[in-house]
């Protein structure tokens, strides 16, 4: 891997080697796994991992168990070059991109489940999707073994899911969430994005629009279920094909809001389908 433009493992061994130099060196190391195919987002949680450790390692691996048959885990966009260049001018210091056979050696066995937060939204949408990352990221936070563990609000209840495994397995990491970075129109930047054709692309904008007018009526004073109508009605007039939630929740533990005006903070969140491409975002209110 020496033509890459910054220093790379593929192995665990050899990940742990460097992390423990850097340790015993008495450097603090930021961890923020990813899947690839980095956009700007990526890399402000490179960044703020830059801001709270002298080190950063990045991964890169598109995780299969976090893929449903029929999903897009083959079409899932890879360029390997392209995101070590990234890295390197984000200040990354290591890329981890290990196979999947050393992810998941022959005789891998073992599930790590997080009940209650992965249940809602995404967990009825795509029911063995949490499942996959919560496994996939306990091994990589336990290969890595960093400080600092960083994720994006973007995949908000991903970052519950993980917040929770973390304490409940008491892994010593602490899990920071990183502000959603989103183009000029509001659309958060997503490596699913490059999915969208020219015609669908503004329109995939809509789906900030409705999380942030649904936002602004429950402050006005309209109820959960007018608000949640309201953006559902938004979408499918925009030309989304299927919307699979718009609800208010809890932020912490996702329950359900409502029924009538909200009482006290909540979080809107969002997931619909365009063409092929699946869009998701949340929004606090
Ligand atoms: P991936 O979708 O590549 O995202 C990697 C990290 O970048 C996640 O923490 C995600 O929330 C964050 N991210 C994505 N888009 C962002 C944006 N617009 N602004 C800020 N952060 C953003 O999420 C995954 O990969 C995987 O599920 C993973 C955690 C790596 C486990 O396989």
């Amino acid at each position: 891997m020496t033509d890459l433009p910054l220093p790379a493992v593929r192995t665990v061994a050899d990940l742990r080697a460097a992390v423990r130099g850097w340790r015993q060196a008495g450097e603090r190391v930021a961890f923020v796994p990813t899947m690839g195919y980095l956009h700007e987002g990526h890399l402000s949680l490179v960044k703020l991992g830059k801001q709270r450790a002298q080190r950063v390692v990045a991964s890169v691996f598109v995780n299969p168990t976090q893929f449903a048959p029929g999903e897009d885990f083959e079409a899932y966009p890879r360029d390997e070059a392209r995101d070590a260049a990234l890295l390197a001018s984000a200040g990354c210091d290591l890329l981890y991109a290990p196979t999947v056979e050393e992810m998941y050696p022959q005789g891998f066995a073992t599930t790590v489940w997080v009940a209650e937060v992965s249940a809602p939204l995404d967990g009825i949408a795509r029911p063995t999707h949490f499942a996959g990352v919560a496994t996939v990221v306990t091994k990589l936070l336990m290969q890595c073994l960093p400080d600092v563990a960083i994720f994006g609000k973007k995949d908000f209840q991903q970052l519950l899911v993980i917040k929770r495994l973390a304490r409940d397995l008491d892994l010593p990491v602490e899990i920071v969430g990183g502000p959603t970075l989103r183009a000029a129109d509001g659309l958060a930047l997503s490596s699913r994005n490059a999915y969208l054709s020219a015609t669908e692309r503004p329109v995939a904008a809509k789906l900030n629009e409705a999380l942030r007018a649904a936002a602004a009526a429950l402050k006005d004073g309209a109820t959960v279920e007018e608000a949640e109508a309201e953006g559902r009605a938004t979408l499918e007039a925009a030309g989304f094909a299927r919307i699979d939630y718009f609800e208010v929740r809890d932020a912490d533990d996702l329950q359900r809001l409502g029924p009538g005006p909200l009482v006290g903070p909540g979080r809107l969140f969002a997931a619909a389908v365009l063409g092929k491409t699946r869009l998701i975002d949340n929004w606090p209110v």
